[in-house]
Protein backbone atom coordinates (compact mmCIF):
# COMPACT_ATOMS: atom_id res chain seq x y z
CA UNK A 1 0.00 0.00 0.00
CA UNK A 2 1.46 3.53 -0.35
CA UNK A 3 3.58 4.80 2.86
CA UNK A 4 4.13 1.16 3.48
CA UNK A 5 7.85 1.65 4.37
CA UNK A 6 6.74 4.60 6.44
CA UNK A 7 4.09 2.52 8.00
CA UNK A 8 6.27 -0.34 8.71
CA UNK A 9 9.57 1.76 10.00
CA UNK A 10 6.47 3.70 12.54
CA UNK A 11 7.54 2.34 16.08
CA UNK A 12 4.25 0.48 17.39
CA UNK A 13 2.41 -0.78 20.34
CA UNK A 14 0.74 -3.28 20.45
CA UNK A 15 -2.64 -3.76 23.05
CA UNK A 16 -5.22 -5.85 21.80
CA UNK A 17 -3.41 -9.38 20.67
CA UNK A 18 -4.78 -12.50 22.38
CA UNK A 19 -2.18 -15.07 22.41
CA UNK A 20 -4.42 -18.24 21.73
CA UNK A 21 -4.90 -15.77 18.65
CA UNK A 22 -1.75 -16.88 16.94
CA UNK A 23 -2.28 -20.67 16.56
CA UNK A 24 -2.33 -21.05 12.74
CA UNK A 25 -3.60 -23.90 11.13
CA UNK A 26 0.18 -24.82 10.57
CA UNK A 27 0.74 -24.17 13.87
CA UNK A 28 -2.39 -26.67 14.98
CA UNK A 29 -1.40 -29.01 12.48
CA UNK A 30 2.43 -28.94 13.46
CA UNK A 31 1.22 -29.41 17.52
CA UNK A 32 -1.14 -31.69 16.83
CA UNK A 33 1.53 -33.99 15.38
CA UNK A 34 3.83 -33.52 17.80
CA UNK A 35 1.72 -34.38 20.72
CA UNK A 36 -0.06 -36.88 19.13
CA UNK A 37 -3.67 -34.83 19.84
CA UNK A 38 -6.04 -35.86 16.84
CA UNK A 39 -7.62 -32.78 15.10
CA UNK A 40 -11.18 -32.74 15.11
CA UNK A 41 -12.96 -34.89 12.35
CA UNK A 42 -15.17 -32.07 11.32
CA UNK A 43 -14.61 -31.14 7.33
CA UNK A 44 -13.45 -27.76 7.89
CA UNK A 45 -10.08 -29.37 9.35
CA UNK A 46 -9.87 -31.51 6.74
CA UNK A 47 -6.15 -29.82 5.65
CA UNK A 48 -4.80 -26.51 6.64
CA UNK A 49 -5.90 -25.28 3.19
CA UNK A 50 -9.76 -25.70 4.04
CA UNK A 51 -9.37 -24.78 7.92
CA UNK A 52 -7.61 -21.36 6.42
CA UNK A 53 -10.79 -21.22 3.98
CA UNK A 54 -12.81 -21.55 7.08
CA UNK A 55 -11.22 -19.06 8.72
CA UNK A 56 -11.79 -16.28 6.09
CA UNK A 57 -15.43 -16.52 6.51
CA UNK A 58 -16.76 -16.37 10.15
CA UNK A 59 -19.82 -14.83 10.65
CA UNK A 60 -19.80 -13.35 13.67
CA UNK A 61 -18.24 -13.31 17.02
CA UNK A 62 -19.22 -16.42 18.38
CA UNK A 63 -18.92 -18.36 15.42
CA UNK A 64 -15.25 -17.35 15.66
CA UNK A 65 -14.87 -18.22 18.82
CA UNK A 66 -16.24 -21.93 18.09
CA UNK A 67 -12.68 -22.44 16.30
CA UNK A 68 -10.32 -20.51 18.99
CA UNK A 69 -11.59 -22.24 21.52
CA UNK A 70 -11.84 -25.66 19.83
CA UNK A 71 -8.17 -25.04 18.48
CA UNK A 72 -6.01 -25.29 21.71
CA UNK A 73 -6.70 -28.65 22.61
CA UNK A 74 -3.38 -29.36 21.02
CA UNK A 75 -1.52 -26.71 22.95
CA UNK A 76 -1.13 -28.62 26.64
CA UNK A 77 2.77 -28.13 27.48
CA UNK A 78 5.30 -25.29 28.87
CA UNK A 79 7.06 -25.30 25.81
CA UNK A 80 4.20 -25.17 23.48
CA UNK A 81 3.11 -21.79 25.44
CA UNK A 82 6.06 -20.40 24.97
CA UNK A 83 5.87 -21.18 21.38
CA UNK A 84 3.39 -19.67 20.81
CA UNK A 85 3.96 -16.78 22.11
CA UNK A 86 7.23 -17.19 20.12
CA UNK A 87 4.90 -17.08 17.34
CA UNK A 88 3.67 -13.96 17.95
CA UNK A 89 7.03 -12.04 18.98
CA UNK A 90 9.06 -13.02 16.00
CA UNK A 91 6.39 -12.15 13.34
CA UNK A 92 5.49 -8.46 15.55
CA UNK A 93 9.07 -8.20 15.27
CA UNK A 94 9.18 -8.54 11.91
CA UNK A 95 5.96 -5.45 11.67
CA UNK A 96 7.80 -3.03 13.79
CA UNK A 97 6.49 -3.79 17.16
CA UNK A 98 8.17 -2.35 20.18
CA UNK A 99 5.91 -2.74 22.86
CA UNK A 100 3.43 -5.64 23.25
CA UNK A 101 0.81 -5.73 26.17
CA UNK A 102 -0.78 -9.32 25.25
CA UNK A 103 -3.87 -11.03 26.27
CA UNK A 104 -3.92 -14.93 27.22
CA UNK A 105 -7.29 -16.65 28.46
CA UNK A 106 -6.21 -18.93 31.09
CA UNK A 107 -9.74 -20.39 31.08
CA UNK A 108 -10.15 -21.79 28.11
CA UNK A 109 -6.88 -24.21 29.50
CA UNK A 110 -7.87 -24.99 33.18
CA UNK A 111 -11.08 -26.46 31.91
CA UNK A 112 -8.80 -28.98 29.55
CA UNK A 113 -6.88 -29.31 32.42
CA UNK A 114 -3.62 -27.90 31.87
CA UNK A 115 -2.83 -25.66 34.91
CA UNK A 116 -2.09 -21.72 35.19
CA UNK A 117 1.25 -22.80 35.63
CA UNK A 118 1.83 -24.29 32.53
CA UNK A 119 0.02 -21.70 30.90
CA UNK A 120 2.03 -18.69 32.48
CA UNK A 121 5.48 -20.24 32.43
CA UNK A 122 5.51 -20.76 29.11
CA UNK A 123 3.81 -17.38 28.11
CA UNK A 124 6.16 -15.75 30.65
CA UNK A 125 9.26 -17.29 28.71
CA UNK A 126 8.16 -15.83 25.18
CA UNK A 127 8.09 -12.42 26.65
CA UNK A 128 11.35 -12.73 28.60
CA UNK A 129 12.98 -13.93 25.51
CA UNK A 130 11.76 -11.88 23.20
CA UNK A 131 13.13 -8.19 25.42
CA UNK A 132 16.38 -10.54 25.74
CA UNK A 133 16.31 -11.33 21.80
CA UNK A 134 13.96 -8.94 19.66
CA UNK A 135 14.35 -5.70 21.87
CA UNK A 136 10.30 -5.96 22.77
CA UNK A 137 9.14 -5.14 25.98
CA UNK A 138 5.76 -6.70 27.01
CA UNK A 139 2.95 -7.14 29.45
CA UNK A 140 0.45 -9.83 30.12
CA UNK A 141 -2.79 -9.10 30.37
CA UNK A 142 -5.48 -12.03 31.75
CA UNK A 143 -8.69 -12.16 30.54
CA UNK A 144 -11.71 -14.05 32.39
CA UNK A 145 -13.94 -15.39 29.46
CA UNK A 146 -17.20 -13.41 30.26
CA UNK A 147 -19.71 -16.25 28.60
CA UNK A 148 -18.47 -18.87 31.92
CA UNK A 149 -20.05 -18.07 35.66
CA UNK A 150 -18.60 -15.05 37.19
CA UNK A 151 -17.81 -18.19 39.90
CA UNK A 152 -15.35 -19.66 37.39
CA UNK A 153 -13.33 -16.28 37.17
CA UNK A 154 -12.97 -15.87 41.22
CA UNK A 155 -11.80 -19.19 40.91
CA UNK A 156 -9.21 -18.45 38.35
CA UNK A 157 -8.03 -14.78 39.89
CA UNK A 158 -7.90 -17.10 43.24
CA UNK A 159 -5.17 -19.44 41.73
CA UNK A 160 -3.35 -16.27 39.85
CA UNK A 161 -3.17 -15.08 43.30
CA UNK A 162 -1.97 -17.88 45.05
CA UNK A 163 0.54 -18.09 42.68
CA UNK A 164 2.48 -15.30 43.24
CA UNK A 165 1.45 -14.13 39.31
CA UNK A 166 -1.02 -10.82 40.58
CA UNK A 167 0.24 -8.31 42.80
CA UNK A 168 0.78 -5.05 41.05
CA UNK A 169 2.03 -4.03 37.81
CA UNK A 170 5.54 -5.68 38.29
CA UNK A 171 4.20 -8.90 38.60
CA UNK A 172 4.66 -11.59 36.17
CA UNK A 173 0.35 -10.95 34.98
CA UNK A 174 -0.08 -6.88 35.23
CA UNK A 175 -3.88 -6.65 33.68
CA UNK A 176 -6.92 -7.69 34.23
CA UNK A 177 -9.24 -8.01 31.23
CA UNK A 178 -12.58 -9.58 29.91
CA UNK A 179 -13.55 -11.65 26.61
CA UNK A 180 -15.50 -13.88 24.89
CA UNK A 181 -19.24 -13.82 23.72
CA UNK A 182 -20.08 -9.91 24.73
CA UNK A 183 -23.98 -9.57 24.00
CA UNK A 184 -25.34 -10.81 27.03
CA UNK A 185 -22.59 -10.47 29.46
CA UNK A 186 -22.19 -7.32 31.13
CA UNK A 187 -19.20 -5.99 32.24
CA UNK A 188 -20.64 -5.16 35.73
CA UNK A 189 -21.14 -9.16 35.87
CA UNK A 190 -17.10 -8.99 36.93
CA UNK A 191 -17.34 -6.12 39.17
CA UNK A 192 -15.98 -7.88 41.89
CA UNK A 193 -12.79 -9.43 40.86
CA UNK A 194 -11.83 -5.56 38.82
CA UNK A 195 -12.16 -3.80 42.73
CA UNK A 196 -9.94 -6.47 43.70
CA UNK A 197 -7.82 -6.32 41.01
CA UNK A 198 -7.43 -2.22 41.45
CA UNK A 199 -7.00 -2.69 45.21
CA UNK A 200 -4.19 -4.69 44.05
CA UNK A 201 -2.67 -2.49 42.12
CA UNK A 202 -3.52 -4.28 38.77
CA UNK A 203 -4.73 -2.48 35.14
CA UNK A 204 -7.68 -2.84 33.98
CA UNK A 205 -9.16 -3.31 30.51
CA UNK A 206 -12.00 -4.65 29.44
CA UNK A 207 -13.64 -5.74 25.56
CA UNK A 208 -16.19 -3.63 25.27
CA UNK A 209 -18.44 -2.12 22.46
CA UNK A 210 -17.89 -4.96 19.29
CA UNK A 211 -21.01 -6.43 19.20
CA UNK A 212 -22.27 -4.63 22.37
CA UNK A 213 -24.07 -1.18 21.98
CA UNK A 214 -22.52 1.88 23.80
CA UNK A 215 -23.64 0.92 27.28
CA UNK A 216 -21.14 -2.14 27.40
CA UNK A 217 -18.47 0.74 27.31
CA UNK A 218 -20.08 2.69 30.33
CA UNK A 219 -21.09 -0.47 32.18
CA UNK A 220 -17.03 -1.10 31.93
CA UNK A 221 -15.70 2.64 33.48
CA UNK A 222 -18.49 3.17 36.05
CA UNK A 223 -18.87 -0.94 36.61
CA UNK A 224 -15.18 -1.49 36.25
CA UNK A 225 -12.77 0.73 36.35
CA UNK A 226 -11.43 0.05 32.85
CA UNK A 227 -8.30 2.48 31.80
CA UNK A 228 -8.91 1.12 28.69
CA UNK A 229 -11.52 -0.03 26.07
CA UNK A 230 -10.75 -3.57 23.89
CA UNK A 231 -12.82 -2.51 20.40
CA UNK A 232 -15.03 -0.04 21.79
CA UNK A 233 -15.98 1.18 17.92
CA UNK A 234 -19.98 1.45 18.73
CA UNK A 235 -19.03 4.28 20.92
CA UNK A 236 -19.86 6.57 17.94
CA UNK A 237 -23.10 5.63 18.64
CA UNK A 238 -23.26 8.08 21.39
CA UNK A 239 -22.15 11.29 21.54
CA UNK A 240 -22.30 12.29 25.65
CA UNK A 241 -20.20 8.75 25.97
CA UNK A 242 -17.58 9.74 23.47
CA UNK A 243 -17.04 12.95 24.69
CA UNK A 244 -16.43 11.09 28.52
CA UNK A 245 -14.20 9.37 27.03
CA UNK A 246 -12.15 11.81 25.46
CA UNK A 247 -12.09 13.95 28.13
CA UNK A 248 -10.84 11.09 30.81
CA UNK A 249 -8.06 10.08 28.05
CA UNK A 250 -9.41 6.64 27.79
CA UNK A 251 -7.97 4.65 25.14
CA UNK A 252 -9.42 2.52 22.69
CA UNK A 253 -7.79 -0.67 21.00
CA UNK A 254 -8.87 -0.93 17.89
CA UNK A 255 -8.76 -3.89 15.60
CA UNK A 256 -9.66 -3.17 11.91
CA UNK A 257 -9.20 -6.50 10.31
CA UNK A 258 -11.08 -8.30 13.01
CA UNK A 259 -13.67 -6.06 12.60
CA UNK A 260 -13.91 -6.83 9.27
CA UNK A 261 -13.58 -10.59 9.68
CA UNK A 262 -16.37 -10.85 12.69
CA UNK A 263 -18.83 -8.93 10.06
CA UNK A 264 -18.76 -6.12 12.68
CA UNK A 265 -19.04 -3.87 10.08
CA UNK A 266 -18.57 -4.75 6.07
CA UNK A 267 -15.57 -3.37 5.04
CA UNK A 268 -12.09 -0.72 6.92
CA UNK A 269 -13.72 2.19 5.34
CA UNK A 270 -16.71 1.60 7.61
CA UNK A 271 -14.90 2.48 10.73
CA UNK A 272 -15.10 5.29 12.79
CA UNK A 273 -11.11 6.30 12.71
CA UNK A 274 -11.54 9.53 10.78
CA UNK A 275 -14.35 10.58 13.40
CA UNK A 276 -12.29 9.79 16.03
CA UNK A 277 -9.15 11.54 15.03
CA UNK A 278 -10.69 14.39 14.12
CA UNK A 279 -12.94 14.01 17.69
CA UNK A 280 -9.62 13.49 19.57
CA UNK A 281 -10.16 10.09 20.92
CA UNK A 282 -7.48 8.26 21.71
CA UNK A 283 -7.02 4.76 20.00
CA UNK A 284 -4.24 2.31 19.13
CA UNK A 285 -4.52 0.02 15.93
CA UNK A 286 -3.89 -3.93 16.86
CA UNK A 287 -4.14 -7.10 14.96
CA UNK A 288 -6.48 -8.89 18.12
CA UNK A 289 -6.34 -12.67 16.57
CA UNK A 290 -3.91 -12.48 13.80
CA UNK A 291 -3.86 -16.26 12.70
CA UNK A 292 -7.58 -15.78 12.14
CA UNK A 293 -8.03 -12.58 10.96
CA UNK A 294 -5.51 -12.23 8.21
CA UNK A 295 -2.85 -10.19 8.93
CA UNK A 296 -0.70 -9.26 11.98
CA UNK A 297 -0.35 -5.46 12.86
CA UNK A 298 1.67 -4.20 9.87
CA UNK A 299 -1.51 -5.36 7.77
CA UNK A 300 -3.63 -3.32 9.84
CA UNK A 301 -2.09 -0.15 10.07
CA UNK A 302 -1.56 -0.70 5.98
CA UNK A 303 -5.22 -0.97 5.76
CA UNK A 304 -6.21 1.52 7.78
CA UNK A 305 -4.24 3.65 5.72
CA UNK A 306 -6.14 2.13 1.73
CA UNK A 307 -9.41 2.89 3.89
CA UNK A 308 -8.13 6.52 4.74
CA UNK A 309 -5.52 8.14 3.10
CA UNK A 310 -4.07 9.13 6.15
CA UNK A 311 -1.74 12.05 6.63
CA UNK A 312 1.98 11.69 7.96
CA UNK A 313 0.40 14.23 11.00
CA UNK A 314 -2.42 12.03 11.43
CA UNK A 315 -0.11 8.73 11.81
CA UNK A 316 2.19 10.31 14.63
CA UNK A 317 -1.18 11.41 16.46
CA UNK A 318 -1.99 7.72 16.03
CA UNK A 319 1.49 6.37 16.83
CA UNK A 320 2.06 9.17 19.98
CA UNK A 321 -1.36 8.10 21.33
CA UNK A 322 -0.61 4.09 21.43
CA UNK A 323 2.80 4.95 23.00
CA UNK A 324 1.43 7.28 25.63
CA UNK A 325 -1.83 4.78 26.45
CA UNK A 326 0.78 2.11 26.86
CA UNK A 327 1.16 0.65 30.74
CA UNK A 328 4.81 0.56 30.30
CA UNK A 329 6.95 3.20 32.47
CA UNK A 330 8.00 6.32 31.39
CA UNK A 331 11.46 6.20 30.53
CA UNK A 332 10.31 3.13 28.16
CA UNK A 333 7.93 5.53 26.62
CA UNK A 334 10.71 8.70 25.89
CA UNK A 335 12.21 5.64 24.08
CA UNK A 336 9.68 5.13 21.83
CA UNK A 337 8.54 8.52 21.37
N1 LIG B 1 -13.61 -10.48 21.16
C1 LIG B 1 -13.98 -11.21 22.21
N2 LIG B 1 -13.31 -12.27 22.62
C2 LIG B 1 -12.21 -12.63 21.97
C3 LIG B 1 -11.77 -11.92 20.88
C4 LIG B 1 -12.51 -10.77 20.47
O1 LIG B 1 -12.17 -10.06 19.51
N3 LIG B 1 -10.65 -12.55 20.44
C5 LIG B 1 -10.41 -13.59 21.28
N4 LIG B 1 -11.37 -13.65 22.20
ZN1 LIG C 1 -9.98 -9.28 21.31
Amino acid sequence: SQLHAFLHALPKCEHHLHLEGCLSPTLLFALSAKNNIPIPSDPSYASIATLTERYNNFSNLNDFLAFYYRALDVVVSVDDFEMLGWEYFTIANRDGVKHAEVFFDPQSHTSRGVSLETVVSGFDRACKRAEKELGITSKLIMCFLRHLPVQEARVTMDEAVKGGYFDGEESVISALGLDSSEVGFRPEIFQEMYVEAEKRGIRRTAHAGEEGDPTYISGALDGLHAERIDHGIRLIEDADLMDRVIKEGIMLTVCPLSNVCLQVVQHVGQLPIRKFLEAGVKFSLNSDDPAYFGGYILNNYCAVQDAFDLSIAEWKTIVENSIQGSWCDQARKDELL
